[in-house]
């Protein structure tokens, strides 16, 4: 999982199910969602200009969604940058572990879903971009995964 690339996230195809009065898309564990989801929340009103994210997961898996409106997801794996824009609601971004993310160019309205495959845990996020390179660093150089705690990098 340290090893990951940008090209280990990929874009899922949800399934729609069509009718003159809307439409309807299905997220389900195991079936179309390679993890099974444990959380799920969402981001809005995400003022002109911003950006978030800005930070990488040592465990979790995410599927990002652009339910309404549009945004890029810039992933860095380290060596590898890729920007997708995201704006079909039957589309999802799989964001595999030791990725940095960057979520940017929000259409007015927008709204960001992202199904997440653990409880909410800050422990589990590197948020220096500093950090993040250290312990990707570290995934290159040894066999064995470091055991990364903040401020205690492997050398
Ligand atoms: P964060 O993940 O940093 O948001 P983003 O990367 O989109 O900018 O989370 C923002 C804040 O919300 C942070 O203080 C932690 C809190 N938070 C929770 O309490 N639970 C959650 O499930 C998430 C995702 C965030």
């Amino acid at each position: 999982m340290i090893k990951s690339s940008v090209y280990d996230c990929s874009i899922i195809e949800l399934p729609i199910n069509h009718r003159d009065k809307g439409n309807l898309t299905v997220a389900e564990n195991v079936k179309n969602i390679p993890f099974n989801v444990r959380r799920v929340y969402y981001l809005y009103d995400v003022p002109a200009g911003e950006s978030r994210g800005g930070h990488a997961h040592m465990e979790l898996k995410q599927l990002i969604i652009a339910a309404s409106g549009s945004f890029n997801v810039v992933l860095f794996d380290g060596k590898v940058r890729r920007t997708v824009t995201l704006n079909r609601p039957f589309n999802g971004l799989l964001v595999v572990p030791g990725i940095w993310r960057e979520l940017d160019d929000f259409s007015s309205g927008s709204v960001c879903l992202v199904l997440a495959s653990c409880k909410y845990d800050e422990n589990d996020y590197i948020r220096e971009f500093g950090d993040f390179l250290k312990w990707k660093q570290c995934s290159i150089t040894q066999n064995a995964p470091p055991t990364f705690t903040k401020g205690n990098y492997c050398v």
